[in-house]
């Protein structure tokens, strides 16, 4: 069996990265720039950072950010008109994960219009051609979407959000600058940080995990650990510092990991919570994270024991079982310091039943190390009622 590894052609890092987006263009003879964002963005002038370097470099481009978080069918499919009445010939995308994720879905359906339902992409999606050329700005510090294969869209209609999985959806170019993370108040600092932390920890215990994603996933868990209490600080007291930056990096490398093999319990969950109830997905990973490592840990203790390592905890003496126990403590101290919630009040007890059911055919339920039944879900959920 061979493992395969799919990553950006071109990505850029550090403070001042997004200087290199024009000459990304020019030099690959684009004429016009669909720039997909969204309306809090554009607000706050976040998008503008972008379009200014465009306008100085004399590139015309056109705004589409009709994109709610947790992005919608509808989404796409008005982006997707918005592309071909704007004569745009390539996108740069600049946003969190539903405003990139959107970007994915709309360039590779202008190049394969037979998927135009949106719902035919779901899982592994069979397109043919590569989607438009892309470069995806991260505003957020947690999806990691400018690397990975993957997007997420909400079906409204049948209340659900499901995943596409295709490497004709990797942008060629991810332009990684903490600058354009600076806007983020505490709270999406915070849950946005622990997406990447959870996608680090479900790739590392995930069941196609190999040397490559390893060394991604515990180099990944190892800067959360280190940088994420100082950057949800530093959007506190609006003073910039080293842990944005390190927050920047960190999630991006939990992506060159999780994208290649996939995740686990924890996200299929967080998946049903954020159709269902709307629930952010940082907050929603976060809820669930040290309660689907619990639920793990009999079939990957000697993981969990090495995260609890990645993640500064003195082992030394410790029996596996109790390392894995200080990997679960180590994730519960640091969610309670950036004040992530502990309950989800949303969830109702009669709704149980079907976002259990919803969860276990998500399509990252799969990938997770341990087989969970029904009634076991339901009990998982439970853990975070209120
Ligand atoms: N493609 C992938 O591999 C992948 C991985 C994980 C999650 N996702 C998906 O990504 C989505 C979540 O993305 P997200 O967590 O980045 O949040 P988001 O894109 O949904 O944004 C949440 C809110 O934060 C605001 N925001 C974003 N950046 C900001 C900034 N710099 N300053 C101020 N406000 C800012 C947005 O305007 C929005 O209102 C979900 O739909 C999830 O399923 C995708
Ligand atoms: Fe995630």
């Amino acid at each position: 069996m061979s493992n395969r590894i799919v990553l950006n052609t071109i990505s850029y890092h550090g403070a001042g990265a997004i200087k290199e987006i024009p000459g990304e263009i020019e030099r690959r003879g684009y004429t016009k720039v669909f720039v997909c964002s969204d309306p809090d963005l554009v607000k706050f002038g976040v998008t503008a950072k972008v379009t200014g370097l465009l306008d100085e470099a004399g590139i015309a481009w056109e705004l589409y950010s009709e994109i709610k978080p947790n992005p919608t069918i509808q989404n796409v499919q008005d982006g997707v008109k918005a592309f071909a009445a704007s004569g745009a010939d390539c996108i740069v995308t600049v946003g969190g994960g539903s405003a990139m994720d959107t970007a994915k879905a709309i360039g590779v359906i202008v190049e394969n219009p037979e998927f135009a339902d949106v719902r035919s992409l779901e899982g592994v999606a069979p397109t043919k051609k590569h989607a438009v050329f892309t470069i995806a700005v991260p505003t957020t510090a947690g999806t990691a979407a400018e690397v990975t294969i993957n997007y997420v869209i909400t079906d409204v209609e049948k209340v659900r959000k499901f995943v596409c999985v295709d490497t004709n959806d990797a942008p060629e170019v991810a332009v990684v600058d903490p600058e354009m993370m600076a806007t983020m108040p505490a709270g999406l600092t915070a849950s946005t940080g622990m997406d990447a932390l959870t996608h680090a920890i479900e790739g590392y215990t995930t069941k196609a995990a190999w040397e490559l994603t390893d060394m991604f996933h515990l180099k990944a868990i190892e800067l959360i650990a280190k940088n994420l209490r100082d950057a949800v600080a530093e959007a506190k007291s609006g003073v910039p510092g080293s842990g944005r930056e390190g927050m920047a990096l960190a999630q991006y490398i939990a992506g060159m990991g999780f994208s290649n093999v996939g995740l686990g319990i924890d996200h299929a969950m967080a998946h049903t919570l954020s159709a269902h109830y709307d629930t952010p997905h940082g907050v929603a990973c976060a809820m669930l994270l040290p309660i689907a490592m619990e639920f793990n840990k009999p079939v990957v203790a000697e993981r969990l024991a090495d995260v609890a390592v990645a993640m500064g905890v003195d082992t030394a003496g410790m029996t596996t079982d109790e390392a894995a126990d200080a990997a679960i403590a180590a994730v519960r101290q640091l969610s309670e310091d950036v004040n992530i919630p502990k309950v989800c009040e949303a969830i109702k007890a009669d709704e149980l039943d079907q976002i259990a059911d919803d969860a276990l055919a998500d399509a990252c339920y799969p990938g997770n190390p341990r087989e969970a039944d029904h009634d076991t879900v339901v009990e998982l959920f439970k853990q975070i009622m209120a």
